[in-house]
């Protein structure tokens, strides 16, 4: 597949051709929010698939089977990946609970009316690229990254699929009513998971003892997560996921900062140099951006 073949693009923002296929937009478009939905928005890479352990663990108080006895990608469906008009979403028990990696400003209309909470994970740019770059090695969905170099100017210049980093994470910082949104970084997930367990159940208005948040933090630590076959991408198609080539879950815990094993002094530099100037416009007031 070339790369013109990969992309379109939707709002401004470059996604995978296969991902948003024109028929379904409409369906996308028109999709009924309800208010107590929970919205997972993450850039790729940055925790969506960490969320989706964690929230359905906290809506039903702790219990396993919700995440045990369906996928990830079904306990929490992308609302991208499934906007099939067939698909009837209004029969799912509530809260219900769904992810994107849409982009704030290509969010449907009934986002904005009906203002179902958002939990927006973020995580440090060069970690998400660095775990980007496995990302297109294992997914043939996508065409290879080439030269890392190259890669690297794509992805800065948003040229990859979901656009580009700085525009996600800005858009959403920037979003109004943010009382309705929580942000939480992966890094802080990382350094005390129970914390940030509790914090989530507080925003989803869900009071759980202190036991079992232990037990939901203990259940979504890597180590536990990569050997749930339920979240841990096993069961993907290797047409869509070839595991042969990297794991989906590939470090997480074990290495934050990944990236200085994946970029050379000067690419780092040339990272720092983009980000400094990207953000330099930016209200940076109670962000973690700068
Ligand atoms: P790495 O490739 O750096 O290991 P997403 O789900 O948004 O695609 O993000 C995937 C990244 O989140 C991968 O990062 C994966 O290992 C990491 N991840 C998933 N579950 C995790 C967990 N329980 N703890 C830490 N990192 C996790």
């Amino acid at each position: 597949m070339t790369e013109a073949e990969m992309y379109t693009s939707y709002k401004g923002v470059y996604l995978l051709s296969r991902v948003l296929c024109r028929r379904n937009l409409k369906c996308y478009e028109e999709f009924n929010f309800l208010p107590d939905d929970i919205l997972i928005v993450t850039y790729p890479k940055s925790g969506t698939t960490w969320m989706q352990e964690i929230v359905p663990l906290i809506v039903s108080g702790g219990d396993p089977a919700s995440v045990e006895t369906l996928y990830n990608w079904d306990r929490v469906p992308w609302l991208e990946f499934h906007t099939d008009c067939n698909e009837d979403f209004s029969k799912r028990p509530s809260p219900r609970m769904f992810a994107t990696h849409f982009q704030h400003h290509m969010m449907p209309p009934g986002f904005f009316e009906v203002k179902p909470k958002v939990i927006y994970v973020m995580r440090n740019p060069k970690d998400v690229f660095t775990s980007y770059i496995h990302q297109h090695s294992m997914t043939p969905l996508m065409v290879q990254t080439g030269p890392q170099r190259e890669f690297l100017h794509k992805f800065l210049d948003g040229k990859v699929a979901f656009g580009s980093w700085f525009d996600h994470v800005k858009g959403w910082l920037n979003a109004e009513d943010k009382e309705r949104i929580m942000y939480i970084s992966y890094e802080e997930m990382i350094m005390d998971l129970k914390d940030s367990v509790t914090r989530i159940a507080q925003f989803l208005e869900k009071p759980l003892g202190p036991e079992v948040i232990e037990k939901i933090a203990e259940r979504c630590l890597f180590k536990n997560m990569k050997q749930n076959k339920m979240s841990n991408y096993s069961a993907a198609p290797r047409e869509f996921l070839d595991q042969r080539k990297s794991e989906f879950l590939r470090k997480g815990v074990f290495i934050v900062g990944d990236w200085k094993n994946q970029l050379t002094v000067a690419e780092a530099e040339h990272f720092d140099a983009v980000y400094k100037d990207k953000i330099k416009d930016f209200n940076c007031k109670d962000s973690r951006l700068c």
